[in-house]
């Protein structure tokens, strides 16, 4: 059976579970919301269903309920390689099934056909300043190809609620095959003096992506392994919610998906990857080049609190542990990278940050998250410039947001629209 027909099946066997969940038991609680939450950013507030990913605050984040080395020990990979194929990840996001080996196989097939990137993008990117930021690039790249939406067409010629989910996951496709195609040229276009690199009809995604960025092996492995780590991290962190949200409207996945990308580029959420680097750029300068040590970055950080900024890397909405992706990413520099410079500096830093965020006492999770050790990475395999990182970030997030927005319109999920209330009903309800 092909991904569409499982996804299919599946889709219309858990319909009937949302139905009985509003239809029978829709006054149920399943929590209160208090002024805090109302007023802070909606923390802890269970008002989002999502079965792709649930993130635990001990144990962090599990994709259709297995953790990250589950995935990674379970799905099939490429011969030779130690990352599963991307497409077979989708596979699974898509239908919380690990897929066969032909199965991942069909859909980097399919992926293959779905690619090739209309002229009229490149155009649109060539003909934007060279030093727009690459986050720029990449979401005007996406909300530029709306006019390919096979979701917006079939709404504007025949739309029926129970066979729209087969459109936007159509346009869920078509874009994430296209969009390491995009990062790619984007990055060699800025980065690269404009020479761009082919994609090779005889290579999976991650696989492609390395060598459309001109990085030789093992970046494809590195490609696999950070698209997966980044794909979802639940429906409530800001990118997966954005896309969500502006999917509800009706509006298909080129508009969410590019909405959602610009929810990442913000320094609080995807954008902290390249804060890091920058960071740790700003204490090398200050240090005239030395490496610093632990005294040095303890130094740092102290400044960089008392300066009233973030130590960016640190710290989850959510989880109260380390984030199991930053382990992931930690054991790969292990194995590949152990005497790498930045590595051992991110590593130092993991030293000595978390008693310091516990002594100043505001961060509720002392621990790291993806970013602090995502950079690394990139860096040693020769990606310097760093705000290229988000775009990489937003490639992964694609995969998740994406999927969960063909699950969204399968089961008919409704316009968001919370209450908002005024600082004076507030007083009135606290008696202030
Ligand atoms: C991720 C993040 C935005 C979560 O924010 P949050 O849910 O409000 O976190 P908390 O509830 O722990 O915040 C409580 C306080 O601790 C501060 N805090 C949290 N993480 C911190 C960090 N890494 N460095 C310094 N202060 C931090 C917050 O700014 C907040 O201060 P305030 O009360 O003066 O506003 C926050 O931890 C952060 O800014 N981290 C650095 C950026 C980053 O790594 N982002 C990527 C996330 S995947």
């Amino acid at each position: 059976m092909s991904l569409k027909d499982v996804l299919r099946e599946k889709i219309e066997a858990h319909r009937s579970r949302t139905k009985t969940l509003v239809t029978k038991h829709g006054d149920v609680k399943v929590g209160e919301v208090t002024i805090a939450q109302a007023i802070g950013g909606a923390r802890g507030v269970r008002c989002l269903v999502t079965d792709v990913s649930y993130l635990d605050p001990e144990e962090g984040i599990r994709f259709r309920g297995k953790t990250i080395p589950e995935v990674m020990s379970e799905l099939p990979k490429p011969k030779g390689k130690d990352y599963p194929y991307v497409e077979g990840f989708w596979y699974f996001l898509q239908t919380g099934e690990i897929p066969t080996q032909a199965q991942a196989l069909e859909v980097v097939e399919d992926f293959k056909a779905r690619s090739p990137v209309p002229q009229y993008v490149f155009d649109i990117l060539r003909a934007m300043p060279r030093d727009s930021h690459p986050m720029v690039m990449f979401s005007a790249a996406i909300v530029a190809m709306q006019r390919e939406s096979k979701f917006a067409k079939f709404y504007h010629e025949a739309y029926d609620r129970r066979t729209a989910w087969e459109y936007m996951y159509e346009d869920a496709a078509d874009i994430l095959a296209k969009l390491p195609v995009i990062a790619a040229y984007i990055y060699r276009m800025k980065y690269q003096g404009d020479t761009p690199i082919a994609s090779d009809p005889d290579l999976d995604l991650g696989g492609n992506f390395a060598r459309m960025m001109g990085i030789d092996s093992p970046y494809d492995d590195v490609a696999r392994m950070y698209f997966i780590l980044h794909s979802d991290h639940e429906s409530g962190n800001a990118s997966a919610h954005t896309t969500h949200l502006v999917a509800s409207t009706l509006s298909d996945a080129y508009y969410a998906l590019s909405a959602g990308i610009n929810a990442l580029a913000g320094p609080l959420h995807g954008l902290a990857n390249e804060e890091v680097l920058r960071w740790i750029q700003d204490v090398y300068d200050k240090l005239g080049g030395k490496i610093p040590t632990k005294e040095d970055l303890t130094k740092f950080l102290w400044d960089t609190l008392n300066s009233g900024k973030v130590i960016p890397g640190y710290g989850h909405a959510v989880l109260r542990k380390t984030d199991p992706r930053y382990t992931s990413q930690r054991e790969y520099c292990l194995k590949h990278l152990p005497d790498d410079d930045l590595f051992k500096v991110v590593s130092s830093i993991y030293e000595v940050a978390p008693d310091i965020l516990r002594e100043q006492g505001k961060a509720k999770n002392p621990w790291p998250n993806v970013d602090a050790q995502s950079g690394v990475i990139q860096w040693h395999y020769g990606i310097k410039e760093y705000d290229f990182y988000t775009v990489l970030f937003g490639v992964g997030r694609a995969i998740g947001v994406l999927t969960n927005i063909t699950w969204d319109r399968g089961l008919g999920y409704a316009i968001e629209r919370p209450k908002s209330v005024t600082t004076a009903m507030l007083e009135e309800v606290a008696g202030v």
